[in-house]
């Protein structure tokens, strides 16, 4: 559960220390050695620092590249035509946060994404294209725009495109995490099995799970949700229903759902949150921050976030960041429609060891600046 931290922290000088006491610094670095009380304050900070900066990535700069890419490259050229979203304080390495990666992955008709899996967690949310498909664990899913996919931990996969028009998604995967515990495995099914069998009916899992229902004595053992595919239709629907009925009086967040693991209640991957919010005409949500970083994908409508002090302007299809501990809000012009932002972060990585926290601006209007 959120940790709600009602004080902002106070702030002062640390003491630290910069007296060697006369040690040899060059004969204790030969040894590889180094005294701490040189060092400590920039290790135990009085908040949480991060290289990531935020970032917007336009879908009216990716879509065309991304789409020259299918032109130059082959699918299996590519193996995966994907164009990664760097975070520009990352210096070149592959990551949108300091865990999570994104990207935009397109698959051309008649091409395909052979069956493979990998240690880090993923999750795909449809940008363009209607009724590609995505294979996980012998369950096949036709995507439509907006669709959110899981593809759980170690999960075989592929990608087809049976229609005739290129499908492209927004790829969301906990890779520089698991990058950064060393403890990457990666594999493809192999020759005969570019295209993995498929061994359940087309939304099974949603049936079975995705209505209140779960099978008797259900054997389903996965730390992830057992559905594949949760509908964009669905969603608008529900963010509807929860406007009509007042949900947005908070004043943070707009109106705002989680995507949920129907057995537990729980994020849908053991590492990745995802959440659907509305933002309506005129709303201004107030600032909040939190030991999360996140990624946010525009699904529907255009409007403006400041975060960490910095506006970014969004419509359909971009893509932005908020760093860890950087305050947020969002902003829909009063003549402008409902906008909604799907987000992704990496809360579940920390709630379990107790480092997640967040808080709500109070001071003043609730708001960084105007904007
Ligand atoms: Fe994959």
């Amino acid at each position: 559960m959120a940790l709600e931290t009602p004080t902002r922290a106070r702030k002062r000088e640390r003491p630290g220390s910069k007296n060697t006491a006369g040690l040899d610094l060059d004969e204790l670095r030969k040894l590889w050695l180094k005294p701490l009380w040189l060092v400590l304050s920039d290790a135990f900070t009085d908040e949480p620092r991060t290289q990531i900066v935020p970032h917007i990535w336009k879908w009216s700069d990716v879509r065309p590249r991304i789409l020259e890419a299918g032109r130059r490259i082959s699918a299996e050229e590519a193996e995966r035509r994907v164009l990664m979203y760097l975070n520009p304080g990352l210096n070149g390495a592959p990551g949108a946060t300091q865990t999570l990666f994104s990207g935009v992955q397109l698959i051309m008709p008649g091409e395909i994404a052979p069956t493979h899996r990998h240690v880090p967690s993923a999750l795909r949310v449809v940008i363009e294209g209607n009724g590609a498909y995505t294979t996980v664990s012998g369950e096949k899913t036709l995507m439509r725009p907006g669709d959110f996919v899981t593809t759980p931990n170690w999960a075989w996969h592929d990608h087809g495109n049976e229609t005739d028009e290129p499908m492209m998604w927004l790829d969301g995967l906990d890779m520089p995490f698991v990058l950064a515990l060393n403890a990457m495995f990666y594999e493809e099914l192999g020759d005969g099995y570019d295209i993995q069998p498929v061994t359940r009916e087309l939304d099974d899992s949603q049936t079975r799970y995705n209505r209140g229902f779960r099978p008797h004595r259900d054997a389903f053992a996965g730390n992830y949700s057992p559905i594949l595919n949760y509908r964009y239709a669905e969603v608008r629907e529900t963010l509807a229903l929860m406007e009509r009925a007042g949900d947005a009086l908070s004043e943070e967040e707009g109106v705002m759902l989680d995507y949920i693991n129907p057995l537990t209640g729980g994020p849908t991957l053991p590492t990745i949150d995802a959440h659907a919010q509305l933002i309506r005409p005129g709303e201004h949500t107030r600032a909040v921050r939190d030991t999360a970083s996140r990624l946010y994908f525009v699904l529907d409508g255009r409007g403006a976030s400041i975060i960490g002090g910095q506006r970014l302007e969004w419509e359909k299809g971009d893509t932005f960041c908020a760093p860890t501990w950087a305050w947020r809000e969002h902003r829909v012009a009063s003549s402008d429609a409902p906008a909604v932002l799907f987000s992704f972060d990496d809360a579940p990585i920390q709630k379990p060891f107790s480092f997640y926290r967040r808080q709500a601006l109070l001071e003043g209007d609730g708001h960084q600046s105007s904007l």
